[in-house]
């Protein structure tokens, strides 16, 4: 049942390809139209909506993070992101003009089903974004996004976590195409890259040795920190995370320019900092990422970079280069996490963790 590999979660890591792939099967027409019939919020709702409020836990609400940043991109509505535990106890603003956008895998969470019960006492509508036919929450909500991820087994999420991001780019776009978006062009554009991201992240699988041999010499250090930047902070959270829950190692995500406003303090020597670099482009967000590098290196950090292939610039700051695929900044948290993912998981296994059953965790949380 674990086809050849020796944990679940291995297994899923590597039926990403296929996952991302069936979640967007049909889901674009051959008149380059993104086709969402399960949205069953008219198009008249939807061109009154104000203001979007992403709700979900752990890895679910990194998905949501990432989301914020392409739905306000494309479709400029304003999205906040919240914590499903912290959103129904501080009395939030939610009415009949906002979208709430419930992310779960399982569709079982305690907190994120409370959250969205509350959300349409006050008249909101709610899309949810789910792994888990007939599950609660979708069953809760006005319409659902399926992720086609298949099930889900080891309790640390993988390819719940990237179909989950292809779910939101595709619900971004949808919400861009009928409200009209100005930047036509781009709706093609990243439907376009988004069907390329199962090759991609094929390729970054077949280069999984080169992360397990670097799990092999880091297995002893007992301290990580991760940053980010952009859509690269989630996926610095979400590396970070994936330690903590299978390795029981403490970890730490930060968002790179934050450094210098605390975390750099406790870099000592020696100790793994993981840096995501966004893609060379037309921004500075590449250049002060690479500075981020800089600084953590003269404190004597050891610098595993993760840059797009070819990225000259990385290379004299880095103790190990991971090499990404070209992708554009909004998606490159769908490649970046693999590596992040299969780090964990042979840390893990070389650990002699039970990286399906981790200790204290639960794959779906159904009380508050
Ligand atoms: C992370 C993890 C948890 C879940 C969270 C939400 O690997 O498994 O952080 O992501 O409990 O679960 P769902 O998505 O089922 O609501």
């Amino acid at each position: 049942e674990k086809g050849g590999f020796d944990w679940f979660m291995r297994k899923e890591i590597f039926e990403q390809p296929k996952a991302i792939a069936d979640t967007l099967l049909g889901r674009y027409s051959a008149r380059g139209e993104l086709v969402l019939d399960e949205i069953r919020i008219s198009p008249e709702t939807l061109r009154r909506i104000d203001k979007i409020v992403i709700i979900g836990c752990g890895t679910a609400h990194y998905a949501g993070m990432v989301a914020k940043y392409a739905i306000e991109h494309w479709v400029r509505i304003p999205c906040e992101v919240e914590l499903a535990s912290e959103f129904r106890y501080r009395d939030p603003i939610v009415n009949p003009q906002t979208l709430c956008v419930a992310i779960s895998q399982s569709g079982e969470t305690a907190d994120t089903l409370q959250a969205i019960r509350h959300a349409r006492e006050q008249g909101s509508h709610v899309i949810a974004i789910c792994n888990t036919n007939g599950s609660t929450i979708p069953r809760e909500s006005d319409a659902v996004i399926y992720t086609h991820a298949g099930p889900e087994i080891g309790v640390a999420s993988t390819k719940g976590f990237t179909t989950q991001l292809v779910a939101c780019y595709l619900l971004g776009l949808y919400l861009a195409q009928i409200r009209g978006m100005k930047y036509g062009d781009e709706i093609r554009d990243v439907m376009d890259e988004l069907q390329q991201l199962p090759a991609k992240v094929q390729e970054l699988l077949d280069h999984a040795s080169t992360v397990y041999e670097l799990a092999h010499q880091l297995a002893d250090q007992e301290d990580y920190i991760f940053l980010g930047r952009h859509v690269g902070y989630p996926a610095a959270l979400e590396g970070a995370l994936k330690l903590k829950e299978i390795a029981y190692l403490h970890s730490e995500g930060f968002a790179a320019g934050e450094l210098k406003h605390g975390p750099i303090a406790i870099i000592n020597p020696d100790m793994p900092v993981f840096v995501i670099v966004p893609p060379q482009g037309r921004d500075q967000l590449h250049d002060k990422v690479v500075s981020n590098i800089q600084e953590v290196r003269a404190r004597g950090a050891r610098t595993i970079v993760l840059a797009e292939q070819g990225d000259e610039h990385v290379v004299q700051f880095a103790d190990t280069v991971i090499g990404l695929p070209t992708v554009s900044t909004l998606l490159q948290p769908v490649l970046a996490v693999v590596p992040l993912q299969l780090f964990a998981c042979e840390v893990a296994t070389a650990l002699g963790n039970d990286v399906d059953q981790p200790r204290n965790l639960a794959k779906s949380v159904t009380v508050e």
